[in-house]
């Protein structure tokens, strides 16, 4: 007898996207809708989260659609219903818990609720098979995190942020450079064009633990722009991009070399908004293709298109707990400040 695929409907709207997905099997994506609400945010600089919940409303009963119709299904083709129920903004979160919620009471299908961390990490099992252990580096708007993945559904946080996380400092630094939010890319371009010459700090970089600070590198960018302000000094932006680049992908990739060394995984992969990076996935790739034989993991770096936040990553992780048997209830709700480690939790 051949085995049944299954197909879960996957909802995200923790931050400024509000998409929607079919996956099959947890690996192959039958559709994946995407509405983001970034210019709304722009002319603000950043996300605001009132705003931000409007737009989900708006356009979730209609992205649903989409997304069954761009698959080829209707609901009678689904066999779960997964949402993200934090971290994010919690307005925001919760119109896709009610929206998944709804569809679950509505249709009699069981609901899973997923880490937001725990999908964009799961963005790798769209990509490739993961070996376990892995580990991943996880780097978004509001996470930097090097995290254990025991299993496909268990996860331990062995390294963290102590104050911005690595996609923040990035909007925070393009401010100054008076670039849109969010600015990671264009920073990340210009990057390509200028030089380390500013030298930067590397904070904690020598640091025996797995932990990161970004927040002295932003003081210390901004306070060189201000003080060429004063002086009427021009400083080469493409220069300052680089210069911050180099220090955010030195401190990344020294402490995660370091992890994989220690921890020695069978596959490595890269998560999160920042993953789209260009200059942290080439250094990350080079540096572990040098690493003995014995110690190399596999790495898996997800398609640029699946580093942002979208639903499909949501389901991928969601088939995951599908098959532990964790799925939740009518009770579930938005949790802002969810953290890993997630399995452990939902079985006690
Ligand atoms: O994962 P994500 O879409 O949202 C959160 O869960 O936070 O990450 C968004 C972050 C933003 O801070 C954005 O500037 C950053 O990812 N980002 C980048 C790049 N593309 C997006 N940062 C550096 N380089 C990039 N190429
Ligand atoms: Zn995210």
């Amino acid at each position: 007898m051949t085995k049944k695929d299954i197909r879960i409907l996957a909802f995200e709207s923790s931050c400024d996207e509000t998409s929607t997905a079919v996956i099959k099997n947890g690996r192959e994506i039958e559709s994946l809708i995407v509405a983001t609400q970034i210019k709304s945010h722009q002319r603000f600089g950043g996300v605001v989260p009132e705003v931000a919940s409007r737009h989900h409303i708006e356009v979730i009963t209609q992205i649903t659609k989409e997304a069954l119709a761009e698959a080829h299904t209707s609901w009678k083709d689904i066999d779960a219903i997964a949402v993200t129920y934090g971290p994010g903004l919690v307005g925001a979160l919760l119109i896709g818990v009610s929206a998944a919620k709804a569809a679950s009471m509505a249709t009699g299908l069981p609901l899973i609720g997923v880490d937001h961390i725990m999908g964009h990490i799961m963005a790798a099992q769209l990509k490739d098979e993961i070996e376990y252990p892995a580990l991943a580096l996880q780097v978004s708007g509001g996470h930097t995190e090097i995290v254990l993945i025991k299993d496909p559904i268990h996860f331990e946080i062995i390294g963290d942020t102590r104050d911005d996380a690595a996609g923040e400092a990035y909007d925070k630094i393009g401010r100054v450079l008076g670039v849109n939010y969010p600015a990671g890319k264009t920073i990340d371009e210009w990057a390509h064009k200028g030089q380390d010459t500013f030298h930067f700090p590397r904070a904690m970089m020598e640091d025996d633990d797995y932990d990161f600070s970004f927040s002295g590198l932003k003081s210390a960018f901004i306070n060189t722009c201000h003080h060429a302000d004063q002086i009427h000094e021009k400083l080469d932006k493409y220069d300052l991009a680089a210069s911050f680049q180099a220090s955010v992908v030195d401190v990344l990739s020294h402490k995660t070399i370091r992890a994989i060394k220690e921890y020695k995984p069978k596959t490595f992969i890269l998560g999160g908004g920042v993953a789209a990076n260009r200059g942290l996935r080439e250094r990350l790739s080079k540096e572990i293709e040098q690493l003995p034989a014995d110690i190399k993991p596999k790495v898996i770096l997800p398609d640029l298109k699946l580093c942002g936040d979208n639903a499909a990553m949501i389901g991928a992780a969601a088939y995951n707990l599908y098959q532990a048997g964790i799925f939740s209830d009518e009770h579930l709700n938005a949790d802002p400040s969810l953290e890993l480690p997630y399995a452990e939790r939902m079985l006690q």
